[in-house]
């Protein structure tokens, strides 16, 4: 049954899809089946997988609304083996409608259903908001992939998503799943900076083991893949960039198969 990973925080620009894209990529490198799902109306990670958004004729909007299977939702990215489920700006219109509804969070878990069996991981890159559309990613997820960057104020807003997660797992108290913090990955370390070292201490004063020890440099190659349309291990796989998230992806699996 694939593992749901949802990729959060409610801090734009830390790295959530840099992080989603590429992770879902090296787990497909390593043999593993995986979806990635993108539930932000900025529909970042289907640009970033290289997917022309005006040809789509389903997007995720489409399994919000409920007005398409998911299986005809569904893309298949070639060039790194990735099954996608893409997103376009009409998403930002459903978050109005989905709190009409009496189980607005429980829509994309219910979806998922019928395709986990089909994959190895599943990987969803929420928005930077703590909305209704990021509940649905985290009340369908088995485990949070929390990105914090290497910057001052790293761990601000935190307490808002630690407090969210437990919400969540008091919903679930009657389901078998139960969602648990993943980990917690350090992104866009500047290596010529103290500040960053600093951030590095005080997550992991904080998170403890939940640190990845896999921690994710500052790399040119990273900001520049997404232009090309693909994850910086396709665009430059020899890349800091690029070892960093392959480091990632093993160390997820190797966690996920104790
Ligand atoms: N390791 C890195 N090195 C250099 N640039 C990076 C790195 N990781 C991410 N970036 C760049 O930082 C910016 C923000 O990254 P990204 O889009 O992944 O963040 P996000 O958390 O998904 O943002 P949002 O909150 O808007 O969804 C992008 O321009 C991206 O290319
Ligand atoms: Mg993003």
């Amino acid at each position: 049954m694939g593992k749901v990973l949802a990729v959060s925080n409610q801090k734009g620009g830390v790295g959530k899809t840099t992080t989603s894209v590429n992770l879902a990529s090296s787990l497909s490198y390593l043999g593993k089946k995986v979806l990635l799902v993108d539930v932000d109306h900025q529909a970042n990670a289907t640009t970033y997988m290289g997917i022309n958004r005006s040809n789509l004729e389903y997007t995720v909007a489409d399994i919000f609304t409920q007005t398409a299977p998911i299986e005809s939702v569904i893309q298949s990215v070639e060039s790194v083996k990735v099954d996608m489920i893409p997103a376009r700006f009409e998403l930002v219109n459903i978050e109005r409608r989905l709190l009409e509804d009496d189980d607005m969070e429980y829509v994309l878990a219910n979806a998922l259903k019928k395709v986990r069996h089909k994959y190895d991981f599943i990987i969803i890159d929420c928005p930077p908001s703590l909305g209704i559309i990021t509940m649905n990613a985290l009340v369908a997820a088995d485990g949070i992939l929390i990105p914090v960057q290497c910057e001052f104020l790293a761990l601000d807003g935190l307490t808002q998503l630690l407090n969210t997660i437990r919400v969540i797992q008091k919903k679930q108290k009657y389901q078998q799943r139960k969602l648990t913090i993943e980990g917690v990955l350090l992104t866009m370390l500047d290596t010529r900076s103290n500040i960053g070292y600093e951030v590095i201490n005080e997550v992991k004063t904080y998170f403890k083991e939940k640190v990845f020890q896999t921690i994710i440099p500052r790399n040119v190659k990273v900001a520049v893949a997404p232009s090309y349309g693909l994850p910086v291990t396709e665009y430059s796989p020899k890349s800091k960039g690029a070892i960093s998230y392959r480091k990632l992806a093993r160390e997820v699996v190797f966690n996920n198969d104790q």
